[in-house]
């Protein structure tokens, strides 16, 4: 049975004061969580600070993206081999924000889920559609064509011990979430997709939602069969509304 991730991806937000308060009352609210895996993806400026504030939680670490390379003349990265030394987990990467303001592309973003897979980190690949692509019925070829970059070049095993993170880009940071209907059918899809390389690989990969999730709605995205858990923009900035979300999943978890 797959286990549900709940991820904070804090974006371009922090300090050192946020960070030290925000850990702390994240530790205190999730002492006693099970049931659900639970990692936060501070910038990386950040993250030294934060691996030592989680010391000996159940929370992982996380972080927002990753170079393609590994070390050398590449002023400005951060590389997979850095963020397994500081003790990173779950690597966001294809974030639309990535892809609309970096201009990455589906074959650049597969180079990253290479490279953390050579690291033995665990991808948390973002794919999703714009408003237009849905309104005029692509969805599913957009999500299609953004996993099979990665399906193409590594084949369908790279998804094993990997993270899929469907969300929609009209619904991120808009407070328009996807129905759980309508973001259940896109993962059952996702998940089918990958099924017709690999149905043992398809049916362990995680598959995250993510767009507006917060206290409210997450019990009933998490109640859908093909959602396991969720990437959390906003609401992973305050600790009551994101141990919500990591309680909602759990129990989700329990009850199915
Ligand atoms: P949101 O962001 O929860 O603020 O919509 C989600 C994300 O971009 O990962």
């Amino acid at each position: 049975m797959r286990h549900p991730l709940v991820m904070g991806n804090w974006k371009l937000n922090g300090s050192t004061k946020m960070v030290k308060e925000l850990i702390e009352n994240l530790r205190n609210e999730l002492n006693s969580v099970t049931g659900c895996d639970v990692a936060i993806a501070p910038p990386a400026l950040y993250l030294a600070q934060a691996q030592q504030a989680l010391a000996g939680s159940k929370i992982a670490l996380g972080a927002q993206d990753v170079d393609v390379n590994l070390s050398g003349a590449f002023t400005g990265d951060t590389s997979a081999e850095m963020l397994k030394d500081i003790g990173a987990k779950y690597i966001i990467i294809g974030h639309s924000e990535r892809r609309t303001y970096h201009q990455e592309s589906d074959q650049y973003i597969a180079r990253k889920f290479a490279v953390l897979k050579s690291q033995g980190l665990i991808p948390v690949l973002c794919i999703g559609e714009s408003e237009e692509e849905n309104s005029t019925g692509k969805t599913e070829q957009v999500c299609a064509r953004q996993i099979d970059a990665v399906l193409n070049s590594l084949g369908a095993g790279a998804f094993e011990n990997s993270v899929i993170a469907y969300e929609p880009i009209w619904a991120i940071g808009t407070g328009k979430s996807a129905t759980p209907a309508q973001a259940q059918a896109v993962h059952k899809f996702i998940r089918d997709h990958i099924a017709k390389q690999d149905r043992a690989i398809a049916e362990q990969v995680i598959i995250q939602y993510g767009g507006s999730v917060n206290a409210n709605n997450a019990a009933e995205l998490f109640s859908q069969p093909d959602i396991d858990g969720a990437l959390v923009g906003g609401a992973s900035l305050k600790a009551d509304a994101f141990a919500a979300i990591v309680n909602a999943a759990a129990a989700a978890k329990k009850a199915g």
